[in-house]
């Protein structure tokens, strides 16, 4: 049996330790918010928060993150949306939505340790790929959370 945390809430899989965090998240605990992408890495769609890190969670057995505390787009804020959020919404840097949660989780992380990231580091801690091409509207939107 594996156990971290999730949104706060204590959790337990009774699943091969070795299943991907994002398999785990998605359909033993019904977080459909975290999505499926690539699952090799690459698009940045499956990210969460683990302990404060930006994480692509196909890559992560739940077993690596035993004892460890989750953060997903459903946990991201409790009351109201998060300032990132309320960016991406304010800069229509959605388009199909389905990087969204992914880009979100990776700029929440950014935008904890820095205050005023430059474009440079928008694009280094941002590796996430979008379809639909909303990069520059991404950007503007992390920049306007951040400030
Ligand atoms: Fe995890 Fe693409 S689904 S990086």
């Amino acid at each position: 049996m594996t156990r971290f945390t999730v949104n706060g809430q204590p959790v337990h899989y009774r699943m091969d330790p070795e299943t991907p965090l994002l398999f785990a998240l998605r359909d033993a605990s019904n977080l459909t918010g975290t999505k499926y992408g690539c699952g090799m890495g690459q698009c940045g769609a499956c990210t969460v928060i683990i302990d404060g890190q930006a994480v692509r969670s196909c890559q992560v057995t739940i077993a690596q993150v035993e004892g460890g505390f989750v953060t997903t787009i459903e946990g991201l804020s409790r009351d109201r949306s998060h300032p990132v959020q309320q960016a991406f919404a304010a800069e229509w840097a959605v388009q199909c939505g389905h990087c969204t949660p992914g880009f979100v989780m990776a700029a929440a992380a950014l935008i904890v340790g820095n205050a005023n990231p430059s474009d440079l580091e928008i694009d280094r801690a941002l590796t996430n790929l979008c379809p639909c091409g909303t990069y520059p509207r991404v950007r503007r939107a992390v920049r306007r959370a951040a400030s």
